[in-house]
């Protein structure tokens, strides 16, 4: 299992976390609970043009950027139980040289097109001008445009030569049109291999996703240049590519290959080799990204990877959609995110709460809104009054009516097997839907378990019982136990945190996917652990406290 590797030139935000971290940490975490074996790779895409650029912003070294985002980058995820094998960078030495060898074999192979092209040059810093170095008049609407797409205009895509007085972003100048040579990844020759294995072979992709590859594979697909005329990154191996490095998007996806070989080499009795992996026929390989990554990991490194033979294609590539905060799409450069690390600041031991929120709201079929209110109310009404309450009142009435121990479970009423035949069937839908990348669905299936619970106690009514019918009250009490133990095994891929809390309440040490629906997971006379609150109402003066901060941001950005 792969999540897209983040661009190291600042934190992560909410809508990395929706998109893509938690629906792969909730698969991973779903297979390795059934006994699967799993590699989860993660790390930070630490070359590009947005590091670069961040750099010069900040006046310091991309080595500098990416030193300090990597760091943070890691430590977010650490802190969400984004429960990667490995998470490393790829400025790497291993990957640098098993990048530089990726494409060394392909060079030699004749894999690769050599293409001689003109392009913008700035005279003034003697470099090649990347797409988003020039800027200039959009021919079309006139207003200031970027060499690759007029953003704040017509929206329309670019080409860096058909600007109106085009200017060097970084100095001013105008640039010059300089012949380069670089080398192309025929995408035309795999075009006809792309349409079997995709359209063909995997229908069964999400319907974003098949639908973008569509639309690539019926057009006419371009050879796309693998290298860059640009100083950071990992040097073109071949002579007289003084200058060049290669295409980020060349180097990065093979970084999920380096991290993994980087993991093997150094545990190898615990994790085999890279290439049990990556080419055995056996591995389904996954890839977890969001939807401006889909024509990079359906078409552009499986072809990468074909070329250069013995890989394993992608069996599925689940991509989501845009996440917006407030209404508005989430901004780096306008400050307008939720970011991780300040959350955790802000909201200190609650990451579940946001690891629930953003896969109830998660953007797997349309662009979808993360807000405060909602963020609020979903704690509140779900996992405080739902989850939290009837883990609260099972464990508390065993407390006070059985000194904490497991009661004995005497004959069920037709209430209590219809109770139980509800339950049991939690196992086979949520299944069902993790299987099918449904993790939203899924999730709410699992909060389901709760409400059974809330309704059986509410039904029953065990306090009321206490005077008269002991017996009775340690059914209903055993029963309830069964089901709270049933809700620490289903919600562990969701809200990793709060099932182990709940665990510890329970005294549970292990437990197993395979158990689920099972009402004998707790033996009687099981002693329980300290009962403590699972989850906390959050009050309004806190969320107005995040309000304000996003409206005084909203302020700076008009000023
Ligand atoms: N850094 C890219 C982005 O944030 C994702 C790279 S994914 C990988 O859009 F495949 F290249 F690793
Ligand atoms: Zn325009």
């Amino acid at each position: 299992m792969t999540s897209a590797l983040p661009y190291a030139n600042g934190p992560v935000h909410i809508g990395h976390l929706a998109g893509v971290y938690v629906p792969a940490d909730i698969y991973v975490r779903y297979l390795r609970l059934k006994g699967e074996e799993v590699l989860f790779v993660g790390g930070s895409d630490e070359h590009g043009v947005p590091v670069t650029q961040r750099a010069r912003k900040e006046g310091i070294t991309p080595q500098d950027v990416v030193d300090r985002y990597h760091g943070i980058i890691k430590e977010s995820f650490k802190e969400f139980g984004i429960s990667f094998d490995v998470y490393s960078r790829t400025t790497s030495d291993v990957h640098h040289k098993f990048a530089s060898d990726f494409f060394r074999k392909l060079y030699d192979e004749g894999k690769l097109v050599e293409q001689s092209t003109q392009q913008f040059y700035d005279e003034k810093t003697e470099k090649f001008l990347t797409d988003r170095d020039v800027v200039g008049e959009c021919p079309y609407c006139h207003k200031q445009a970027y060499g690759n797409q007029c953003e704040e205009g017509c929206g329309r895509a670019l080409e860096p030569t058909e600007l109106i007085n085009p200017r060097s972003k970084e100095t001013g100048e105008t640039p010059i049109l300089k012949e380069t040579k670089n080398w192309y990844l025929p995408l035309n020759e795999y075009q006809q291999w792309l349409k079997e294995w995709i359209l063909e072979g995997h229908k069964e992709w999400r319907p974003n996703v098949y639908g973008q590859c569509k639309s690539w594979l019926d057009m006419d697909l371009q050879p796309r240049a693998m290298t860059r005329d640009l100083d950071w990154g990992i040097p073109v191996p071949v002579e007289g590519a003084d200058g060049k490095v290669l295409y980020v998007w060349f180097d990065a996806p093979i970084g999920y290959i380096s991290n993994t070989k980087e993991l093997c080499d150094k545990e190898p009795e615990k994790h085999g080799s890279w290439e049990q992996w990556w080419q055995s026929e056996d591995t389904r390989l996954v890839h977890f990204i969001g939807k401006d990554n889909i024509v990079f990991h359906c078409i552009i490194f499986p072809v990468m990877m074909k070329a250069h033979g013995k890989y394993v294609m992608p069996d599925n590539v689940p991509s989501n959609e845009f996440l917006n905060l407030e209404d508005d799409k989430i901004s780096t450069s306008r400050n307008w995110a939720v970011w991780l690390n300040e959350y955790l600041v802000d909201f200190p031991g609650k990451q579940d709460v946001l690891r629930y929120v953003l896969t109830a709201n998660a953007p797997e079929t349309k662009d979808n809104n993360f807000t405060w209110k909602d963020f609020q109310a979903r704690n509140n009404n779900e996992l405080v009054a739902v989850y939290g309450n009837f883990v609260n009142r099972a464990l508390v009435l065993t407390k006070k009516y059985f000194d904490g121990k497991v009661p004995a479970c005497g004959e069920l009423t037709d209430y209590d097997k219809s109770i139980v035949a509800e339950f049991v069937d939690v196992k086979g839908k949520v299944e069902n839907l993790l299987d099918q990348y449904k993790f939203r669905e899924a999730q709410k299936e699992a909060m389901e378990l709760a409400r059974i619970g809330n309704r059986y106690l509410a039904e029953t009514e065990p306090w009321k019982l206490a005077k008269t019918d002991m017996d009775r009250v340690a059914t209903i009490l055993n029963l309830s136990l069964q089901l709270v133990a049933n809700l620490s095994i289903v919600f562990e891929p969701f809200l990793p945190f709060s099932s182990k809390k709940l665990r510890e309440m329970l005294n549970l040490a292990s437990f197993e996917w395979t158990s689920l629906g099972s009402t004998e997971l707790l033996a009687e006379g099981h002693e329980l652990g300290e009962v403590g609150l699972l989850f906390e109402k959050i009050e309004d003066e806190t969320i107005q406290a995040q309000l304000d901060r996003l409206e005084r941001i909203k302020k700076e950005n008009e000023a």
